[in-house]
């Protein structure tokens, strides 16, 4: 190689080349980060189940069908027992629900699709944070007006650990709430 062909690769090519590459490493970096932190995470269900309409629209409580949050680590699907305390009367004749019947006499169990997830390393109780009047919102955004469930804000180390260490400010509508714990084996046990 020529000197001159040398310096035009050391002063124009390589900086060019690199300068590329990383634009090229941030943009997927970037466009590839909801989907990596669950966010929009929307599957598709076996039976076509509306919060907004249960939820919303008809102001069905949470906790009549999410029964655990607040006494465990687990918010609870209800079974499809819970449906048929309305469902063997309301809307009989709509195919869905005679799909729903068709289910419960069957005996077996709903399988509906998880849509929010933490690392099998992660230890989250909802309890703790239900019964300390944290709305369901903060985590799971606006669900009454959803008609699909879908994943709105992500549950990374980063985003837990931000709202511990400032939970006791950023909530001055919840009177007496603690900072959350910011130390590993809180989260990690
Ligand atoms: C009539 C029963 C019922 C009511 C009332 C109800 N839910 Fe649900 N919820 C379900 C069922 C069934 C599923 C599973 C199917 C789905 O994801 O749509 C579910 C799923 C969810 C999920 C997603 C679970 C996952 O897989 O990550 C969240 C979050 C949730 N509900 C929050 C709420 C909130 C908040 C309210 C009150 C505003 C509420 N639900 C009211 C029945 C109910
Ligand atoms: C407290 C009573 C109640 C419970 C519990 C309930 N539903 Fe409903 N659901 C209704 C009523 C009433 C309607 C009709 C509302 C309307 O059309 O205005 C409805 C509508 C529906 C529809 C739409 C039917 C159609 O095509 O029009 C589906 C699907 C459905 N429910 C599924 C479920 C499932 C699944 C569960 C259990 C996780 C459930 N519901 C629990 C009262 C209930
Ligand atoms: C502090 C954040 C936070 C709050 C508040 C919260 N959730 Fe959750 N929720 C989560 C996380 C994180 C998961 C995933 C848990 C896992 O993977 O074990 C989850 C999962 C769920 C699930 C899936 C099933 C399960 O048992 O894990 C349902 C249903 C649910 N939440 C409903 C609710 C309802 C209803 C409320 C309000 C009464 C609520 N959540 C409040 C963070 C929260
Ligand atoms: C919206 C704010 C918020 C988010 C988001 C949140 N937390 Fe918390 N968390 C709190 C607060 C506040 C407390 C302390 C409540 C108290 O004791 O007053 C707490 C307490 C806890 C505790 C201690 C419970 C106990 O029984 O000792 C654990 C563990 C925990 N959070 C895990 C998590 C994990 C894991 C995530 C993310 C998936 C998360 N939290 C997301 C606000 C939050
Ligand atoms: C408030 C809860 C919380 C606390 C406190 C916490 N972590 Fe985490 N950590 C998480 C969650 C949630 C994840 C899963 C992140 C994901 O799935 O993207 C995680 C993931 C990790 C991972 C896997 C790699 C990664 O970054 O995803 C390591 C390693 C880790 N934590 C170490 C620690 C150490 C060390 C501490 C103490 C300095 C700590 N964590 C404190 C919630 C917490």
């Amino acid at each position: 190689m020529n000197k001159k062909l040398l310096d035009y690769t050391l002063k124009i090519r390589l900086p060019i080349t690199v300068f590329v590459i990383i634009i090229a490493m941030s943009i997927t970096y970037y466009v590839s980060r909801n989907e990596r932190d669950g966010i929009g995470n929307t599957p598709t269900q076996p039976i076509l189940f509306s919060h907004k309409l249960h939820a919303g629209d008809m102001k069905i409580d949470c906790q009549y069908c999410h029964t655990g949050v607040t006494k465990g680590r687990h918010a609870l699907i209800p079974s499809v027992g819970t449906c048929m305390n309305c469902h063997s009367v309301a809307r009989k004749d709509k195919p869905e629900i005679q799909k729903l019947t068709k289910i419960f006499l069957s005996g077996e169990a709903l399988q509906w699709q998880r849509v929010h997830r933490t690392a099998d390393y992660v230890y989250f109780n909802h309890s703790s944070h239900v019964s300390k009047n944290i709305d369901c919102k903060y985590c799971h955004g606006d669900v009454a007006a959803m008609e699909k469930i879908s994943q709105v804000h992500s549950f990374t180390m980063g985003s837990c650990v931000d709202c511990h260490r400032t939970a006791h400010k950023s909530f001055p509508e919840i009177a007496g709430l603690k900072k959350g714990p910011d130390h590993c084996w809180a989260c990690h046990r």
